[in-house]
């Protein structure tokens, strides 16, 4: 895992506008450097086309929130990968636990949107995570893997492409936080699967998400299996984004 870049994605979410857009952007890129860790921010998608422009030339990299599982056509209001693509993007975010909770997104949609984002030569950030109840009734690791299990059926040999991203469903948003522990013990389960399925799983990053924040990251961070963060609520702020980027650094080997 020493030789593995950190990545530390920032998801906005439904947040911004042009001018809150540019201030954060200018905020991150007067402070971010060339960082040892890969960056990217990941924005809702009429956003794409100004924050391409407003990145280029900087450690940041662009990422979108969703993509179509279906490559064109009679999909009201999706955007396909193709899309995303022209504007640059590097990453998406796929089945997102707000994707899967209130917009029903199944196992199966989730894995055919990470396989058109793959076809496009976009890296997909794949979510999983349990919700409290499933946590509580000891499922955590079965609902992980069953989730994961479909995007490696569906996506075979590319497996090694994707991103993983943990992200407890009770700890998103609600400033609690799994401890290092907990993230490490599912990161371990989730770099187990995967290992079964590619001999290239050492070089898939496992990132954490749920309440990552400026206090709490160095630590998961240094977890052997958390090689980045997915950061909501913390990316919105260029000073607190930032020290989560340099708390990854300090973590590169
Ligand atoms: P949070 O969100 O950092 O605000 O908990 C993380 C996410 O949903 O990706």
């Amino acid at each position: 895992m020493t030789e593995k870049k950190k990545l530390i994605a920032g998801n906005w979410k439904m947040n911004g506008s042009l001018q809150a857009n540019a201030a954060l952007l200018q905020g991150l890129r007067d402070g971010i450097g060339q960082p040892a860790c890969n960056v990217a921010v990941a924005v809702p998608a009429p956003y794409l086309a100004q924050v391409q422009a407003l990145v280029a030339g900087s450690a940041i990299a662009l990422a979108a929130q969703d993509v179509s599982q279906h490559e064109a056509g009679a999909f009201t209001g999706e955007s396909s990968a193709a899309m995303l693509r022209d504007f640059g993007t590097r990453y998406v975010l796929v089945g997102h636990s707000e994707r899967r909770q209130y917009h029903g997104e199944s196992d199966a949609v989730v894995a055919a949107k990470a396989k058109q984002a793959l076809a496009a030569g976009i890296t997909p950030i794949v979510c999983v995570g349990e919700t409290l109840e499933q946590r509580e009734a000891g499922q955590t690791e079965a609902v992980v893997k069953r989730q994961l299990a479909a995007v490696i059926q569906a996506n075979g040999h590319c497996i090694s492409e994707i991103v993983v991203a943990y992200e407890p469903v009770w700890a998103i948003g609600t400033g609690r936080t799994a401890t290092p522990e907990q993230a490490q013990a599912v990161h371990a389960v989730l770099r187990a699967q995967l290992a079964a399925a590619t001999a290239q799983a050492g070089r898939i990053a496992l990132l954490y998400g749920g309440s990552m924040n400026a206090a709490n990251a160095a630590q998961l961070l240094a977890q052997p299996d958390i090689d980045g963060g997915l950061v909501g609520g913390a990316s919105l702020k260029a000073a607190d984004f930032l020290q989560i980027i340099a708390a990854a650094q300090s973590n590169q080997a």
